[in-house]
């Protein structure tokens, strides 16, 4: 039995050091709560503020894409090196080992296939199922200017209603509509829709002219999409410009596990993402990696 007595006088109250209060490191973070903004702080390196998320959600429409026939075998040697891993609940259940421990985005929207209109698309995971996954964040396909543009919104509305409800943040990914150009006044205007409507972070694709703004007008931390499969030195210098123009990270797929030497590719993407390292400097790294590991 302890002596009651004897710790009371031991107690130590700090009377003189006032409690911190500390800010949230992300932008337009601050007023969630707690165990969203955990999750959000599992993505997000809360040292840099960026993530590398590894993205291999892409069979959910297109099927066995080249690079990701066999998961098993081509991502998991990637899995140590990235932050995140967005991916679909099927192969999150088949394929990956219940004892990997990085923050998992769930795609959370589907319905159509590459044969059909990709944007009539639904909320296509339960939320009850992404709590029991312990998933970080859902991922939402939003298609502004698309044939089903305001049912891919609502999809992300309803998304962001019902994991706000359990400390679940909403991805919304921007997919470029039809009718749309893929320029700094698409994404400003897509990204921002999102923002408004309560996503609380954003994946958008890098644009060469006016990137900066389509960041400083979204109030939520933006990352982006690697799109198409183009030279490593190229998808280099579009995460370092995507970075110094106030992206948050990276969501990359297949200029990483396309890439003739992917285990080495995604370090130097994040040199560039972590470290500021430019391009040719990351891209160094990669070659370095790339012949060490002999491939
Ligand atoms: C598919 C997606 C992908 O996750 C996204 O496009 C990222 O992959 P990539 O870098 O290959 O473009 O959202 O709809």
């Amino acid at each position: 039995m302890p002596d009651a007595e004897g710790l009371k006088e031991a107690k130590q109250f700090y009377t003189d050091t006032p409690q911190k209060t500390e800010g949230f490191f992300l932008k337009g973070s601050n007023a969630y709560d707690w165990g969203l903004k955990n999750r959000l702080a599992r993505i997000f390196n809360p040292e840099t503020g960026k993530t590398v998320m590894l993205a291999f959600d892409h069979g959910y429409f297109q099927g066995p894409t080249t690079g990701l026939e066999r998961i098993d075998i081509s991502i998991m040697p990637l899995v140590p090196y990235a932050d995140t891993l967005m991916l679909t609940r099927g192969i999150l259940r088949t394929i990956i080992p219940s004892s990997v421990t990085k923050p998992i985005v769930v795609r959370a929207s589907g319905g159509s296939s590459i044969l059909k209109e990709l944007s009539n698309e639904e909320i296509a995971v339960d939320i009850e199922d992404a709590i029991r996954l312990n998933v970080c964040a859902m991922a939402v396909q939003v298609f502004i200017g698309g044939e089903y543009e305001k049912q891919s919104v609502i999809n992300m509305t309803r998304m962001v209603d019902l994991g706000t409800r359990y400390g679940i943040p909403t991805l919304a990914v921007t997919a470029v509509g039809k009718q749309m150009a893929r320029d700094a006044r698409y994404f400003r205007l897509a990204t921002r829709i999102c923002a408004e409507l309560g996503a609380h972070y954003i994946k958008t694709y890098y644009v060469d002219e006016g990137f900066e703004t389509v960041t400083a007008a979204c109030p939520v931390p933006i990352v982006i999409a690697g799109g198409k499969k183009i030279p490593e030195l190229d998808a280099l210098k579009m995460a370092y410009n995507a970075i110094q123009q106030g992206a948050s990270g990276v969501d990359m797929g297949r200029n990483i596990f396309q890439s003739e030497a992917p285990v080495a590719m995604i370090q130097a993407v994040r040199a560039v993402v972590h470290e500021n390292e430019t391009p040719e400097k990351a891209y160094d790294l990669y070659q370095t990696l790339k012949n060490e590991m002999g491939k």
